[in-house]
């Protein structure tokens, strides 16, 4: 085969690869076509690594075989966490993947400079500072997800302002370095200027907030990735990157828009600290309990039943305990559909992953929206381990720091009913007025085990008989 035709065929799979990217992205906006986004970035991305490997500039494959095997090694047990280790791990794919994209631009400023172009160290630059930042941001934010490090904001006077002061001096490094890139003692100081901007990036911000944060870095690395594409000549990097980039800032758009916070806010506002006075609130009031019997009696008499799912059935694993509930209502001529926050849980699309695992219809998941114009129509909203997307101060504390979010308004159902161990707050630190209204009872325990408990109640009405035989 002739260098021509090689060169074309590499071209014609980077092509193929860039398409394959964009479906995914497609693909992965919806959940019954989210299996094929997932392969169609696969393939993409095996296509694209499998075309580089003919390129005829390279005749070492040693370095590349060895690092390989190890990636791999590492990889496969980090794809094989719990769900519930998800945003942790996608934090840290994100801090390998900005680290890679640096180390390459390193790598190519020591092998051109002094001689690199203006415009080619303004590319250097960006990429390395960029990458560097993002790899110390998604570390800092990986250890505060997994507990390693303080989840609450750390914070101090004058923060905001040392942070921009760091900023600052990486851009004008970046800047000099440009002008002068012969200057090399400086390159090294600029990618620990960078590298310190990324801790102080992350550290102040709040665990509420850092699936919002890992989605923005994960828009970072992208434009690292691409800025990379652009140093090395490659097309494919640059459209991935670009692809990466403008997804995970879009995802970050969305968050923020669910829980009506600003990006401004989410950077520097400090949330996630508990409120005085949180705990006080809650031992003035009485709220309505029952039990898994009391709960599958209303069950059966309901026609339509909303479920809520949050963060409390990730942990739980309630999903397909869930799933039975489903069947066994739905078998009873209850129409059940699932209401679903775009911000339950701890990252985008958890919900609807938890319910796909356990087979629930895609039809029935409904989007907060349509849900709450259905809700004033709806006998029981079973809220399970959800607690501040449902939570109403959202819509009436202006005091509240969740003023504004977006909720499931459970409230408007004929009666409400909530699974969930306490009265303890969910994960913005705040107490839900929710659970003292009249028209709702506290169904306390473990997700699992309380749905268990009331799939067997409701199916011993249903046919005694065979609920003796058990499930
Ligand atoms: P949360 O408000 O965090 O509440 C979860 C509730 O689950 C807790 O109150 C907890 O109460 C209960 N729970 C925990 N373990 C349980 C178990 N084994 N069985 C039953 N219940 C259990 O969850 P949510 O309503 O899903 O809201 C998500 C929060 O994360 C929001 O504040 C949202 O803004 C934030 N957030 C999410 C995202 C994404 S992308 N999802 C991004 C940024 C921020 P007990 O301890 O009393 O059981």
């Amino acid at each position: 085969m002739t260098a021509a035709t090689t060169a074309q065929l590499i071209d014609f799979a980077y092509i193929t690869a860039a398409v394959l990217f964009i479906l995914a992205l497609k693909w992965l906006s919806s959940p019954a076509a989210a299996r094929h986004g997932v392969l169609a970035g696969e393939i993409g991305a095996a296509l694209a690594v499998v075309a580089t490997l003919f390129n005829p500039a390279l005749t070492e494959y040693r370095w590349i075989v060895i690092p390989l095997i190890v990636g791999a090694a590492i990889g496969v047990p980090l794809g094989l966490v719990k769900m519930t280790a998800v945003p942790q791990r996608t934090a840290l794919s994100h801090a390998f993947g900005a680290l890679s994209a640096s180390v390459i631009g390193i790598a190519e400023y020591y092998v051109r400079a002094p001689h690199v172009t203006k415009f080619g160290m303004v590319e250097i630059a960006m990429e390395v500072v960029i990458g560097a930042l993002t790899f110390t941001g998604s570390l800092i934010a990986a250890g505060k997800l997994q507990g390693i490090l303080p989840q609450r904001p750390i914070t101090y006077r004058g923060q905001n302002y040392v942070s921009l002061a760091v900023l600052g001096a990486a851009v004008i490094l970046a800047l000099v370095l440009t002008l002068h890139p012969e200057f090399m003692r400086l390159f090294p100081v600029m990618i620990g200027v960078a590298l310190l901007f990324g801790v102080l990036l992350v550290t102040p911000i709040g665990g509420a907030d850092m699936p919002t944060v890992i989605s923005l870095l994960n828009s970072y690395a992208g434009l690292s990735a691409a800025l990379l594409g652009f140093v090395l000549d490659s097309k494919v990097l640059v459209v991935a990157g670009a692809l990466d980039g403008s997804s995970g800032f879009i995802l970050s758009v969305i968050m923020c828009k669910a829980m009506n916070r600003s990006f401004r806010n989410v950077m520097f506002g400090a949330f996630g600290q508990l409120p005085a006075g949180a705990q006080a609130v809650e031992q003035e009031r009485t709220v309505r309990s029952a039990n898994a019997e009391d709960a599958a009696g209303i069950l059966a008499a309901a026609s339509k039943v909303a479920i809520i799912p949050g963060y409390g059935m990730a942990v739980a694993q309630a999903q397909h305990k869930v799933r039975d509930l489903y069947d066994v209502l739905t078998k009873r001529g209850v129409d059940v559909r699932f209401g679903i926050h775009p911000v339950a849980g701890r990252m985008p699309g958890h919900m609807n992953v938890l319910l796909a695992e356990a087979d629930i219809p895609y039809d029935r998941l409904i989007e907060m929206d349509d849900m709450n114009s259905d809700l004033a129509q709806t006998d029981v909203a079973l809220v399970i381990g959800a607690n501040d997307v449902t939570n109403p101060a959202a819509r009436t504390e202006s005091s509240s720091p969740i003023y504004g979010m977006p909720i499931i308004d459970v409230a408007k159902a004929q009666t409400v009913m909530v699974i969930k161990r306490s009265l303890s707050p969910g994960f913005a630190g705040i107490d839900n007025p929710l659970y003292y209204m009249d028209k709702t009872l506290m169904l306390f325990g473990d997700a699992k085990a309380f749905v268990g408990d009331v799939v067997r109640e409701l199916s011993a009405m249903q046919a005694p008989a065979a609920a003796a035989g058990g499930r």
